[in-house]
C-alpha cells in the first residue's frame, strides 16, 4: 500500500454541488424559460440598509488584525441576541460566545476540537442522514466513525435517537443535529432536546446544534438547544453548544459570520483550536455582523418572504409545508432523473436528495428518492417554481 493512501481525505465524496455540476455536464435548460436556481440554499433577499453605512463607517478596520475569537462588541451583540431570542438568563459573552466565519468552518472544526481519536475503537460521530456534507466530512476527517440517524417520513424525519444501544451511546463523542434541518425542514421541539440531553448526561456525550436556520420557519419559532438546556436546570449548557449564522437569518452569506455559544469548557477548546488555525473576522465585517444581531427588522421582513415563498409553492403543488428552513424537500421516483428533466424541460435547478445524504450500514441512502428545492427567490417565482415542477413530475 502507498503511504498516501490511507488520507482521511479520500474517505470523503465528492461535494453535492460539485456532482450537480458533473449531472448537468452538456445539458441545456430550457431556453425558452427563465432559470429558476433551486440548487443551492442561498437566500437571495436585498441587503439589509444598515449594511453600506456600517461598512463605510469602520472601513479604516481593514488596517488591523482582528482577534480570532471576535472583538467584544461583536460577542456581546451575539450574546445580547441569544439572550432576547431563547430567553437565557446567562450567557456569558466572554467564556461562552466565539464569533466564527460562517458556521460551515466551525462546523467543520467542532469535531477536530472536541472528540479524541486516539481511542482504540474511533469514537461514533452521530448525525441525521440526510445531513449537511460538512457534519460528515468533519467526522471523518477528525478520527471519528459516523453514525448515520436516518431521517425518513417513518421518524417524522427526526433523526431517531430512540433505537440506539447504550452501548453506541457510551462509544458516542458527539451529536450533530440540524434544527431545523437542511434538507427536510423537521424542527426538534423541547421534547426531542430535552431526551436527547439526558442521554448525553448518562453518556457524557456532547450535542452540536447546528440552528443556522433558526429565524426561517412556517408557524411557530423553533426552540433553542440552550434554552432546553436551561429549562433542565443545565444553566451552563454543559455539554452543548450551538452554531447559528447571519448567512440565513439576515440573508448576508458573503459576509461569513456566524457564531458558537455554550458550555464554556467546550469554548476554550475550541478557541484554542481557533488560536493556530487563526480564522478572525475582518473587524468591519465585525461591525456589519454585530449590527445585524442588534436589527430584528430586516429578519421579520425575511420571514414574510419565506412564508409567503412557502404558501406559494404549497398551493400549487400541494404536500405539508416544512416547519423550518426555506427548502422543500419532494418525494420522486428517481431524483437524479427528475433533476435532469426539470433543468432541461422547465429550466429549474433542483439538487438530488441522494447527494444530500450517505449509504448506512444497511446500504440505505436516506436522501434516496427526494429531490431539494430552495425558496430563495420570493413568492412569485416560488409559485413559478411549483408550476414548473408540477410538469416535471407528470
Ligand atoms: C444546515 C447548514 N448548516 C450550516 C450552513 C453554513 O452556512 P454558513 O457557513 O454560511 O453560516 C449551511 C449553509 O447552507 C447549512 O445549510
Amino acid at each position: 500500500m502507498n503511504k498516501h493512501e490511507q488520507y482521511r481525505l479520500n474517505q470523503l465524496g465528492e461535494y453535492p454541488f460539485a456532482r450537480l455540476k458533473k449531472l448537468l455536464d452538456g445539458l441545456t435548460p430550457n431556453p425558452d424559460l427563465e432559470l429558476i436556481d433551486a440548487g443551492a440554499g442561498e437566500p437571495r433577499l436585498p441587503m439589509p440598509t444598515f449594511v453600506q453605512p456600517t461598512l463605510d463607517a469602520h472601513i479604516a478596520g481593514f488596517s488591523k488584525y482582528p482577534t480570532t475569537s471576535g472583538n467584544d462588541f461583536l460577542r456581546e451583540s451575539i450574546a445580547a441576541w441569544l439572550k432576547r431570542r431563547f430567553s437565557l438568563k446567562n450567557i456569558d459573552a466572554n467564556s461562552q460566545v466565539l464569533s466564527a466565519n460562517g458556521t460551515r468552518e466551525a462546523l467543520f472544526a467542532a469535531a477536530h476540537a472536541l472528540i479524541n481519536p486516539n481511542t482504540e475503537t474511533k469514537p461514533w460521530v452521530m448525525m441525521p442522514n440526510p445531513m449537511y456534507q460538512i457534519y460528515l466530512g468533519a467526522a471523518i476527517t477528525a478520527g471519528g466513525k459516523p453514525y448515520l440517524q436516518p431521517c425518513t417520513q417513518d421518524t417524522g424525519f427526526a433523526p431517531d435517537i430512540d433505537n440506539i444501544s447504550d452501548d453506541i451511546w457510551a462509544d458516542t463523542a458527539l451529536v450533530y443535529v440540524c434544527s431545523p434541518s437542511n434538507p427536510t425542514g423537521w424542527v426538534a421541539d423541547e421534547a426531542y432536546y430535552t431526551k436527547l440531553l439526558a442521554l448525553a448526561e448518562k453518556f457524557d456525550f456532547y450535542v452540536l446544534a447546528d440552528e443556522c436556520y433558526s429565524e426561517i420557519y412556517y408557524a411557530d419559532k423553533p426552540v433553542g438547544l440552550l434554552e432546553v438546556a436551561q429549562n433542565m436546570e443545565n444553566i451552563e449548557y454543559k455539554r452543548c453548544l450551538v452554531m447559528n449564522s447571519l448567512s440565513k437569518r439576515s440573508a448576508l452569506p458573503g459576509l461569513r459570520s456566524g457564531l458558537i455559544a455554550g458550555d464554556a469548557d467546550l469554548i476554550q477548546n475550541f478557541s484554542k483550536l481557533r488560536s493556530y488555525t487563526g480564522p478572525g473576522t475582518p473587524l468591519p465585517l465585525q461591525h456589519v455582523a454585530a449590527a445585524a444581531w442588534h436589527d430584528e427588522e430586516h429578519v421579520q421582513q425575511h420571514l414574510k418572504v419565506y412564508r409567503d415563498s412557502l404558501d406559494a409553492f404549497f398551493k400549487v403543488y400541494g404536500g405539508v409545508i416544512p416547519a423550518g428552513s426555506f427548502f422543500v424537500w419532494l418525494p420522486v421516483e428517481n431524483e437524479e432523473d427528475f433533476v435532469k428533466r426539470a433543468y432541461v424541460e422547465q429550466g429549474v435547478k433542483l439538487l438530488p436528495g441522494s447527494y444530500l445524504g450517505s449509504e448506512d450500514d444497511k446500504g440505505i441512502n436516506a436522501g434516496t428518492g427526494y429531490v431539494r428545492a430552495a425558496l430563495v427567490d420570493g413568492a412569485e417565482k416560488a409559485g413559478v417554481l411549483a408550476e414548473r415542477l408540477k410538469r416535471v413530475a407528470v
